[in-house]
């Protein structure tokens, strides 16, 4: 007898726990329902309109429009589930971030994850948000696409709006950090200078664009803290300040006629630091399969960047298996929470789940 496709897709959901997932540490209210690394449905609801004007995400902004969405969002990814599923849509376990976020953004999601737990007697596990960035080269489609196996222990750089951080990601669920930023994050330094340069929040992504107009050209260079220091950390907020002073003493029509030009020097700066940082963690643990993670890994020429230093070193990198995973998402959360159900790591008092805004990994 042969076993048709979906059949088959059907019988590898059985082999796993299947979990519903949920993430609300920041500006992103999204819930997946996942079966090991399989991602049988997800979907994110982006805050990104309502703090665009606001150069910035703005706590009681988000805390409101998590509570108004939140019962859609995982309604929607069940409904998508179903379907996909032949109509069958059973849930064994709730997987909510505990940290590092938003405290009042985390709250949402976790008094949601725990009234479903409670009310459908599921079983509860709490992921590291960070952990979730992580695991993001390794979620599947539905199909088991792409097919990674894993191969640790690797050398990660987490780069998101909150996190610079150089992690050795050792085995499953085992982390060690081994560089941090000192104060701005990566993603945090872009969406300041794009504020800067009047570009609305997230910066990021317009910061790209604009910097290809111009071929990615360092034409003001401005400084990069840290760069030579010894140690593994980042700093970027001096470059920060640099490029205030700098715009400041810019007539208004050169700072608008040169933004491409200052948008992509200062994109330079913070992504020559991130190479640089990575090379030598790279001399240093002697790691050379390599992870570049979090929202600004979604950037291709920081992107580029990175297969070079890997062809350097003769090392491989891997990025978020796909481009929704770059930026925050509970199906990476599903995915983390599938190896912690394996181990067993499961909440054990449901009541006294709190959330950690600055959850260390
Ligand atoms: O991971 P993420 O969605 O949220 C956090 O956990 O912080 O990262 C958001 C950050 C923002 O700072 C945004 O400007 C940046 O990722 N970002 C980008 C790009 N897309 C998003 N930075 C550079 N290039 C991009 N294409
Ligand atoms: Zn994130």
């Amino acid at each position: 007898m042969t076993i048709k496709k979906e059949e088959l897709l059907l019988r590898v959901n059985l082999l796993f726990m299947v979990i519903l997932a949920i993430d609300t540490s920041c500006d992103e209210t999204s819930a997946a329902v996942v079966a090991g690394r399989r991602v049988l449905a997800n979907v994110i609801y982006s805050q990104i309109l309502l703090h665009h004007q606001w150069g910035g995400v703005v706590p009681s902004i988000a805390k409101k429009a998590h509570e108004e969405k939140i019962d859609y969002v995982i309604n929607e990814v069940l409904d998508r589930f179903k379907r996909n599923n032949k109509g069958k849509a059973k849930i064994d376990a709730v997987a909510v971030t505990q940290g590092p976020g938003l405290a009042v953004a985390l709250e949402v999601g976790i008094k949601k994850a725990k009234e479903l737990a409670k009310k459908y007697s599921l079983r509860l596990i709490s992921v590291n948000h960070l952990e979730g960035h992580l695991y993001s080269p390794f979620v599947q489609n539905r199909q088991g696409n792409p097919n990674r196996a894993f191969s640790f222990p690797y050398l990660s750089l987490i780069v998101s709006g909150g996190h610079t951080e150089l992690v050795i990601f050792q085995d499953h669920l085992k982390y060690k950090v081994i560089g941090s930023t000192l104060d701005d994050a990566a993603g945090e330094a872009l969406d300041k200078a794009g504020k800067l340069l009047g570009l609305g929040y997230p910066a990021g992504p317009v910061i790209e664009k604009l910097a290809i107009k111009v071929k990615n050209k360092d034409y003001y260079h401005f400084p990069r803290p840290m760069i030579n220091s010894e140690d593994l950390n980042f700093s970027f907020s001096g470059l920060k300040t640099a490029f205030y002073y700098f715009l400041k003493k810019m007539p208004e029509e050169q700072r608008i006629k040169n933004i491409s030009f200052l948008a992509s020097s200062f994109q330079e700066a913070v992504f020559e630091t991130l190479v640089k940082k990575t090379a030598k963690a790279i001399e240093t643990t002697g790691i050379k399969k390599i992870t570049l993670v979090g929202g600004v890994a979604a950037n291709l020429y920081l992107k580029k960047k990175f297969r070079e230093l890997a062809r350097k070193y003769q090392g491989e990198v891997l990025f978020p298996s796909f481009k929704y995973l770059s930026g925050d998402n509970a199906a990476m959360i599903g995915v983390a929470a599938s190896f912690k159900a394996k181990n067993n790591f499961f909440v054990e008092n449901l009541d006294s789940l709190d959330r950690i805004p600055r959850m260390k990994l």
